[in-house]
């Protein structure tokens, strides 16, 4: 996989691929390459303008491409649930559980989960138990992807205070939400194994790459200056967003995956770093922690898987 890079990615024509936060930075050109490659894509986003932008940008870089925007509020199950009774097709091949919010000062989702946790985290695992029979449906080559990051190491979930209402910490909320993309993973890998599914979950991580997830935050409470900074941040260490959807997009369609894969970039900065099998912190792999997660998150979001 050493120097993998999107024009290695194979056909895609015939296969239908959901991208949430496809608006922007990684999840924008996870988009637009899967179109490049064939795919039908359903671009996931809760602001309609932007996502209707978005399908403008993606449809100019692959003209003739079979691409929709659909609006998704992942902080909002009422959305989520919208989102997958009006999806068309009976089949979907790739879901890419990109959206993401980070380091946010304490807020709550509609539903009233922190809003890290309820976006990362429940608002994807909601979703892809309304996905999977669809999932099913594709056979070979369905996978769910969903991104997660280096700073997953931060934290794991704490089983008895998942919406951190004892002591918000506005980074260690993120490294756990995180680390709950990784064992929701972990979890649903085992699962889809159990029942003999070719369904494969797989997680990915992009490093540091320039994109709105840095300044989201600090613009949320008008911090101007520190904006800045993280903007200055970004021109100087981070890498492209383009780099930076690599392991997604190899996560969604390289042969060489395996149930519970995790890929990123070799190093996390600036330069063009390939993609390789990522480290991961020993508690995402934690089969009681992933099995107590799974089932709280059953119940806080009312989604209930079915196996068959
Ligand atoms: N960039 C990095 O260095 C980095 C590092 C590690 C991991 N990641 C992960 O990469 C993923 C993509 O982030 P990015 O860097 O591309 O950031 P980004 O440019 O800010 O994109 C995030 C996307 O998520 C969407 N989103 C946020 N809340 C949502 C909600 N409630 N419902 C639906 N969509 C929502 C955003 O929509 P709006 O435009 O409407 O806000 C945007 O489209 C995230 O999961 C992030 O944690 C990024």
């Amino acid at each position: 996989m050493t120097g993998w890079n999107a024009s290695e990615i194979p056909d895609q024509s015939g296969r239908t691929a959901v991208v949430t936060g496809a608006n922007s930075g990684i999840g924008l050109v996870t988009a637009r390459e899967l179109a490049r490659r064939g795919a039908r894509v359903i671009l996931a986003c809760r602001d309609a303008t932007r996502g209707k932008a978005a399908e403008e940008r993606v449809r100019a870089a692959a003209p003739g491409a079979d691409v929709q925007f659909a609006p998704l509020d992942l902080a909002d199950l009422s959305s989520v649930r919208a989102f997958a009774a009006d999806l068309p097709g009976d089949r979907l091949d790739l879901l890419i559980n990109n959206a993401g919010v980070m380091a946010l000062p304490q807020r709550r989702t509609v539903d009233g989960f922190e809003m890290q946790f309820g976006t990362n985290h429940l608002g994807h695992f909601a979703l892809t138990g309304l996905l999977l029979p669809r999932l099913r449906e594709a056979g070979h080559g369905a996978r769910v992807v969903t991104v997660s990051s280096g700073l997953h190491v931060l934290g794991t979930v704490d089983p008895r205070d998942l919406n951190m209402e004892h002591r918000y910490r506005r980074w260690i909320a993120y490294g756990r939400s995180k680390s709950a993309n990784l064992l929701f993973t972990h979890e649903l890998a085992q699962r889809l194994t159990a029942e003999g599914s070719r369904v494969v979950a797989v997680a990915a991580h992009p490093g540091y790459a320039a994109t709105n997830l840095q300044t989201a935050g600090v613009r949320m409470e008008g911090r101007e200056v520190a904006e800045r900074i993280v903007e200055l941040g970004n021109r100087l260490f981070a890498q492209s967003p383009e780099n930076g959807a690599l392991p997604t997009l190899y996560a969604a369609t390289s042969q060489d995956v395996r149930q519970d894969d995790y890929f990123g970039p070799r190093f996390e900065f600036r330069s063009r770093t390939p993609t390789r099998r990522a480290v991961r912190a020993p508690w995402t792999r934690n089969d009681r922690a992933s099995a107590g997660l799974w089932a709280a998150s059953e119940r806080l979001t009312g989604v209930t898987y079915t196996w068959v």
